[in-house]
C-alpha cells in the first residue's frame, strides 16, 4: 500500500491557513485537518471550567475530562465534539482565540493533542495546518508549507472575517490581538510556532486566495514527483 501524504501548512494567526488549507485539501481529494480547532475546543472547556488561560494547575487538573472527537459533516466541515456536543459554532470567538494560545503552552495539552493529530495523518492523505505540525506533529511531511502574511493585512482579514460573521469588532483590537498571539506563539518554551528548514515559504500579502492556493498546490505537485 502506498504511504498517505501529508501537506503541513503553518504560519501565523490570520494569515490564511485555514481558508488555503480547506480549498487545497478539497481539490486534491485529502482530509483537512484544522488542528488550531483542536486546541480551541481545549480552550472553550476550560473556560466552561472557570480555568484561565495562564492557570497551569487548573488546566492540568481538567485536561482529563476532555474528550475530543472530530467529524466532518457532510458539508465537509470539520466538526468539533466536546465531550459529546458540538462546539464548532462556539469557538472562533476573539476570546477563544486567547484562550486556545494560552492552552496550547501547557505540555499537557500538546501532549494530549500530539497522537490525535499523527493518527489522523497515519490513516488519511491530510492537508494539516498549525503552528508546529512542519516542526513537532510531522516532521517527516512530504510537503511543508509556511504561510505567512504582514501582521497589518492578518490583522484586516480578521477584522473581515469577524464583521461578516456578525461581530462588532475594532481593527485596533484586532491587530493587537494578532500581534500578542505571535508573539506568545513564537516564544512558548514548548513547540514555538517556527519555520521548519525544509518548508516553503508563501507570503500572501499580496496574493489572492486563487493565487495562494495555485502556488501552494504547484509546490505539491513538485514535491510529490520528487
Ligand atoms: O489557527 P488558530 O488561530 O485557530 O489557532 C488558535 C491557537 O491555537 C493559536 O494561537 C496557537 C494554538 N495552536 C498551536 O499552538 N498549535 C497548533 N498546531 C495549532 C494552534
Amino acid at each position: 500500500m502506498k504511504p498517505f501524504i501529508s501537506v503541513a501548512i503553518d504560519g501565523p494567526a490570520g494569515a490564511g491557513k485555514s481558508t488555503i488549507a480547506r480549498r487545497v485539501a478539497a481539490e486534491l481529494g485529502y482530509l483537512y485537518v484544522d488542528t488550531g480547532a483542536i486546541y480551541r475546543t481545549v480552550g472553550y472547556h476550560m473556560s466552561l471550567m472557570g480555568v484561565g488561560p495562564k492557570d497551569s494547575d487548573g488546566i492540568r487538573r481538567c485536561i482529563d475530562d476532555v474528550n475530543i472527537e472530530i467529524r466532518y459533516g457532510d458539508d465537509g466541515l470539520q466538526h468539533m465534539i466536546l465531550n459529546g456536543a458540538d462546539v464548532t459554532d462556539k469557538i472562533r470567538t476573539p476570546e477563544m482565540s486567547i484562550m486556545a494560545s494560552g492552552v496550547a503552552t501547557q505540555s499537557c495539552v500538546r501532549d494530549y493533542l500530539l497522537e490525535m493529530q499523527r493518527s489522523l495523518a497515519e490513516t488519511h492523505n491530510v492537508v494539516m495546518d498549525g503552528r508546529d505540525i512542519g516542526t513537532v506533529v510531522l516532521p517527516n511531511a512530504r510537503v511543508k508549507i509556511y504561510l505567512t502574511a504582514s501582521a497589518g493585512v492578518r490583522a484586516e482579514r480578521r477584522c473581515r472575517e469577524l464583521l461578516q460573521r456578525g461581530e462588532t469588532v475594532e481593527y485596533a483590537d484586532v491587530y493587537t490581538d494578532i500581534v500578542k498571539r505571535d508573539e506568545q506563539d513564537m516564544n512558548r518554551a514548548i513547540a514555538p510556532l517556527r519555520c521548519a528548514d525544509d518548508a516553503e515559504v508563501v507570503d500572501s500579502s499580496a496574493m489572492s486566495i486563487d493565487q495562494v492556493v495555485a502556488e501552494i498546490k504547484a509546490i505539491i505537485r513538485k514535491k510529490a514527483e520528487a
